[in-house]
């Protein structure tokens, strides 16, 4: 199967060659709990915090992950012989895949699938443990490896980890558990990433993927594997290379409003993360934002009258001499319980993220073959 797609790979032209996975639009766990009446209860229990998974955990060999409750895509794997599926936020901002496993009995694994590793005829288990640091909470559990599929490509030997607990709060996700598409330096216990085996495998022709988050629908977003469609963007692709490579780093030369250097001034650095749901960056230069296009920061949120949209101003991100300007409805979120909020989040440290506000205007390629991002105007 595997080699003949290869084969295949190698004749047609190189957009046949890429295997895509449909993301799905989900209810968020914020919009879940906001049904539920049960939203500022969470909230107080579970401060949000965008950098937890970026946190000084990374310094003494963590892998960490997100609590982000507005996260809400999510795609379709499967792992196992026969495949058990499993839904995962396909995540740039972290390394390693895991997902719940029948020896876990947390709330969060009661309401998820758990994979059976004993009924996987290709499964290998490991003694190697594997703890994963959370802004509130850890995921423990053990590594294995078994064939994943993602996209229609099967990826053999595929080390992975399977939850024994979870933290409360990923009860309320709606995906069972995370695929990592950072650099191998940030997966803990140096397991392999799935992109990373993918290339090593030979098994896309192209060293990068791309995501597409569609902005409306609940259908429409999706990952490519070794490939990108032109389809999905009008305009120039622009490559920035990056500053670093552990997350999808690079350098932003300043936040602007009408011109107005209004953040990032002098120049800050930037990750690129599917696994964020806002944008967020340092908590001064956040307020500043906020307060140029009008938002009242009350309880965490900034908060702006529905009414006003269209007449907010655009803030546009300036990127190796690049502008990436995004429009008011694109960066005010609407809740039917809570009104309009920005997605610009303090983050209170000096690393920027540029989360799922971002990247739905802007169609992203990861290029692992020379170490870029590419972005264009999304439609
Ligand atoms: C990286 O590769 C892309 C396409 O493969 C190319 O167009 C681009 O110029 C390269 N970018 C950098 C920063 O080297």
């Amino acid at each position: 199967m595997m080699k003949w797609a290869v084969v295949l790979c190698a004749m047609l032209a190189l957009s046949e060659c890429a295997f895509r996975v449909p993301l799905i639009k989900g209810k968020s766990a914020r919009e879940a709990l906001e049904e539920k009446g049960l939203w500022e209860k969470y909230r107080n229990a579970y401060p949000y915090n965008p950098l937890a998974k970026f946190s000084q955990s990374y310094a003494v060999g963590y892998e960490s992950m997100t609590n982000d409750a507005d996260l809400s895509y999510y795609g379709v794997i499967s792992i196992g012989n026969p495949p058990q599926s499993f839904q995962v936020i396909f995540d740039s901002g972290s390394s390693n895949l895991w997902i719940p496993s029948v020896y876990c009995s947390s709330d969060a694994c009661n309401n998820h699938a758990r994979f059976n590793p004993q009924k996987s005829s290709t499964f290998q288990a490991t003694n190697t443990p594997l703890a994963i640091q959370y802004g509130t909470g850890s995921m423990t559990g053990f590594l294995g490896y078994d064939t994943v599929s993602v996209g229609g490509i099967n990826v053999p030997h595929q080390i992975f980890g399977l939850s024994q607990t979870e933290a409360p709060f990923m009860a309320h996700m709606k995906a069972d558990g995370i695929l990592g598409l950072a650099y191998p330096q940030l997966a803990e216990d140096h397991a392999q990433p799935v992109f990373d085996n993918m290339v090593q495998q030979g098994l896309v022709q192209q060293d990068y993927f791309s995501v597409y988050l569609s902005s409306n629908a609940q259908t429409g977003s999706e990952i490519i594997f070794g490939g990108y469609k032109t389809n999905h963007f009008t305009g120039n692709l622009v490559w920035i290379p990056l500053s670093s490579e552990t997350y999808w780093q690079i350098t932003m030369d300043s936040v602007t409003i009408n011109g107005q250097v209004v953040a990032c001034n002098g120049g800050c650095q930037a990750i690129v993360d599917t696994g964020t749901s806002l944008i967020a960056g340092p908590v001064s230069d956040i307020n500043s934002i906020n307060y140029y296009v009008g938002a009242t920061v009350s309880n965490g949120d900034a908060l702006v009258n529905c009414n006003n949209i269209g007449k907010m101003p655009q803030v546009t991100f300036n990127i190796g001499g690049h502008s990436f300007s995004l429009d008011a409805s694109a960066y005010v979120s609407q809740s039917y319980y809570y009104g309009c909020r920005t997605g610009f989040s303090p983050s209170g440290q000096s690393l920027w993220i540029l989360g799922d506000v971002f990247i739905r205007q802007y169609y992203t390629i990861f290029n692992r073959a020379n170490n870029s991002v590419g972005l264009a105007k999304s439609v």
